[in-house]
């Protein structure tokens, strides 16, 4: 895990996005191979979970990102936003694709991936046939800055890269930040540009804070209850979970970040997070930057 990345796909068949939104071909099939079955750092029970639980949710979950903003791509009329759509189309794609190699490799392990995978798939199926397109927007907006949240922490926060553990898992979390946060604007933008009001954003910010909380803790608890090794260890488990509070993904920082989008008038770029990207874009991707060796050290 120590080169330098020279896998890339050559004639890659995605778009190439905008500046502020490029789209990277990431290919990391390879890198996943040999993930334990808890990478979480330490080896970490109900971490490796709660991440595990997390990365199942993604690919249904950006697919219906990506559904969101296709839908009204073409009433944009700001050509940087239609760009900056275009490089977010892009990269959830990717990310979608790649966490699902992910969670392949996670199912060989025994973590409940294609159960949640097909439960997402089934609720999304659900509300997209009752929600309006503007609706549909104001979820994907509000999820787009639980995204950017977690990228926020997981890129300043040196314990919460570490509490991921082992690379493969680490790399594509990472380069999943440093990407959610280059587009966390985009579907907010884009509802906004719909005539989205306040309050209805507010509202689906309400319910999203429900649900999602809801929602992964159920994930978490059945993945856990279904994982016969970690049964086997219940001192280590019961350790594990008294540890999971202490998470910097459960902290005060993570709460008032997430809390500020409830405030009217709140834009995501009020978080000025533009020096973060590029410190992390040179990290990972400049000319000097090798991605598994910046992280791994
Ligand atoms: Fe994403
Ligand atoms: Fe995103």
């Amino acid at each position: 895990m120590s080169e330098a990345r020279t896998d890339f796909p050559a004639n890659s068949e995605v778009g190439t996005g905008s500046e502020q939104v490029p789209v990277r071909p990431m290919e990391f099939r390879r890198w996943v191979e040999g993930l334990p079955k808890y990478f979480a750092a330490d080896g970490d029970i109900a971490m490796s979970h709660v991440l595990a639980v997390l990365s199942s949710t993604f690919p249904e979950g950006e697919k219906f990102f990506v559904r969101s903003v296709a839908a009204v791509r073409d009433q944009i009329t700001d050509p940087r936003l239609r760009a900056d759509v275009e490089g977010f189309i892009g990269q959830e794609e990717m990310h979608g694709r790649e966490h699902q190699v992910l969670n392949d490799r996670l199912a060989q392990h025994g973590y409940p991936t294609r159960g949640i995978d097909s439960y997402v798939r089934g609720l999304y199926w659900v509300r997209e046939r009752i929600q309006t397109k503007k609706v549909n927007l104001a979820f994907t907006a509000a999820l787009e800055h639980y995204t950017a949240t977690l990228a926020e922490l997981l890129l300043t926060d040196e314990e919460a890269r570490k509490a991921v553990g082992k690379p493969g898992a680490r790399d594509i979390l990472t380069w999943h930040a440093l990407e959610e946060s280059e587009h966390k604007a985009v579907a907010f933008d884009v509802y906004k540009a719909m005539g989205g009001g306040e309050f209805m954003r507010i509202f689906v910010m309400f319910l999203t804070d429900l649900l999602f909380i809801l929602e992964t803790s159920i994930m978490g608890v059945v993945s856990i209850a279904m994982d016969r090794d970690a049964r086997r260890h219940p001192v280590k488990l019961a350790r594990s979970l008294a540890r999971l509070p202490k998470s910097p993904f459960v902290s005060w920082r993570a709460v008032r970040i997430l809390a500020e989008y409830h405030r009217p008038g709140f834009h995501p770029n009020d978080r000025d997070t533009r020096q973060l990207i590029a410190e992390w874009r040179e990290a990972l991707f400049g000319r000097e930057g090798q991605l598994t060796e910046v992280l791994a050290s």
